[in-house]
């Protein structure tokens, strides 16, 4: 697909994105823009060299691409200065080696800060009030009338919240779970629900009744949640992600999950994404969506709007917006 055909400036994103806006601030400012339209949903390297050619002056990419050391040399060979992820993670771009190429990296964030701790606020009530279990029960046909046992699941107020990673992201996801609720109690004449305070991973992993990952991903994250972490949360207590999936040893979590049938996950991304670590899909207690914590029409807009912005910056020289390196 492409806009504009006789654009100075060739500009590819590899996926097609929510809005017209990007589109239109990209064209307005004379450049050519080629949204790639392949069905398959991960583009592979060889797809993605073929689709900035001989010349690209900046790529649109995605969190499913591999943008490393052969991408970017490809990019610079082509005369591109620019990549811009439509992601807030970056984990899937080597940014020393887009600097060693002379190609400058953006992201996005700021656009889909609450959107996606909505969805962590969202999973955690969905774990902790057996939401999906419950969906299925009823479209089963299993509702035979109402029952003291039915579905009975874990209370959240005055329950204590855990942020790991207490960034942008996992800031809103606490004022969310905690503040705003806490004032509403408080409008009431009760006092809130709980208090923010900084605790150590540990106390956090044996103390809360709900603990939402929040990090970035890196050696650091790999696997902060193991066997060993996991054996020392709360045996009833909730885990949510919306992180990256490799922060979780998923595999240790399937055999936490079979041991413990009280102890509920709410996960939107995966080891090993698109796919779920074999016995997950069977757990009860897992709500699982398909890493959609950013996806609201107006976070998606702005996501593709600030990536615009980022490819169009480096190329006219304007100062590039979320860029990783500052
Ligand atoms: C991100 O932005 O990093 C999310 O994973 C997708 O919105």
């Amino acid at each position: 697909e492409v806009y504009n055909p006789n654009g100075k400036y060739r500009v590819v994103s590899t996926k097609s994105m929510p809005g017209t806006r990007w589109i239109n601030l990209l064209i307005e400012q004379d450049c050519r823009v080629e949204i790639c339209t392949q069905k398959k949903t991960i583009l592979s390297v060889e797809d993605i060299i073929a689709l900035i050619g001989d010349k690209c002056d900046g790529v649109i990419g995605q969190l499913t691409e591999d943008w490393g050391e052969t991408l970017f040399a490809a990019l610079s060979r082509a005369g591109g200065k620019a990549f811009s992820n439509m992601a807030v993670g970056y984990n899937n771009v080597d940014v020393n080696a887009a600097n060693k190429h002379g190609v400058a990296v953006g992201n996005t964030p700021g656009v889909l800060t609450e959107t996606t701790a909505e969805l962590a606020a969202s999973l955690s009530l969905a774990a902790a009030r057996r939401i999906v279990e419950a969906d299925q029960f009823m479209r089963a046909g299993l509702y035979d009338g109402w029952l003291p046992h039915l579905f009975v699941g874990n209370l959240l107020k005055g329950q204590t919240v855990g942020v790991i990673g207490a960034g942008r992201i996992g800031s809103a996801y606490a004022r969310m779970m905690t503040t705003s609720y806490g004032e509403f109690l408080k409008a009431n004449g009760e006092q809130p629900v709980t208090w923010k305070r900084a605790a150590s991973m540990d106390e956090v992993l044996r103390e809360a009744d709900v603990i939402s990952l929040h990090p970035i991903l890196d050696k650091t994250t790999y696997h902060l949640i193991n066997k060993e972490s996991l054996a020392t949360m709360k045996k009833e207590a909730i885990l949510v992600n919306c992180s990256r999936g490799p922060v979780v040893d998923e595999v240790a979590l399937v055999e936490h999950l079979k041991q413990n049938p009280m102890f509920r996950v709410g996960l939107d991304v995966f080891e090993d994404e698109p796919y779920m670590k074999p016995g997950l899909a069977d757990m009860k207690n897992a709500v699982v969506v398909p890493h959609i914590a950013s996806a609201s029409k107006w976070t998606r807009e702005g996501m593709a709007t600030l990536a615009a912005l980022n490819v169009l910056g480096k190329i006219k020289g304007y100062p590039v917006w979320g860029d990783p390196n500052r």
